[in-house]
């Protein structure tokens, strides 16, 4: 299905394209309800939520607008610190806005713990998350997701928008990348 060197790099396939594209209508649907009558703003976080939010905003049937944000965890290692430096904002005024932040995957949470406080002191009408995974056995705040995706096993995945070092986003499914890449 992928390159074979791809496929040498991936222990199992966890979420299929077609499970990702099933469980993004529903959503929508259930987006579209709760919000009827209210434009939403969808904010994508860089890069990791770029196909979600790709996927989500065009299954979505009312008027959307999106922005982006770009924001980095300082901290030694691959751990989440909690300390959140703004890389890019956004480009929009959030005053009286319904924001809808759409994001890759929920680890300890920290970020988005963090992010949604730095959004909602913005003068907005509402803050919700959407997020295509989770893992609960990594949490470390808790962070009340709207809309979910899947809860996954705590372990590193790649695809679909998510990276080791950069490469694997273009990947169509999410697959738990092999220990031996990273270890
Ligand atoms: P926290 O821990 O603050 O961090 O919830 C969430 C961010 O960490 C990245 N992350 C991952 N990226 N595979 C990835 O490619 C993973 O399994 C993974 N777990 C966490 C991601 O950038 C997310 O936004
Ligand atoms: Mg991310």
């Amino acid at each position: 299905m992928y390159a074979r060197e791809i496929e040498a790099d991936l222990t199992e396939v966890l979420v299929t394209e077609a499970q990702i594209q099933e469980k993004l209508a529903e959503l929508a649907r259930r987006i579209e309800a709760d919000y009827e009558g209210r434009e939403i703003l969808l904010v994508g976080v860089l890069k990791g939520a770029v196909m979600v939010m790709a996927d989500l905003a065009r299954e979505l049937r009312p008027h959307v607008r999106t922005d982006w944000m770009a924001v980095s965890s300082y901290g030694a290692g691959t751990e989440s610190s909690g300390v959140v430096r703004i890389l890019k904002d956004l480009d929009t005024d959030l005053t009286g806005r319904h924001v809808l932040i759409v994001e890759d995957i929920i680890d300890s949470g920290l970020t988005l713990s963090w992010l949604l406080a730095n959004l909602k002191s913005r003068g907005t009408a509402s803050v919700e998350i959407c997020a295509l995974l989770r893992k609960p056995d990594a949490a470390r705040v808790d962070v009340t997701v709207k809309y979910l995706g899947f809860d996954i096993p705590n372990q590193f995945v790649v695809g679909y928008g998510l990276d080791y070092a950069e490469r694997y986003r273009n990947l169509r499914d999410v697959a738990i990348l092999a220990p031996h890449i990273y270890s």
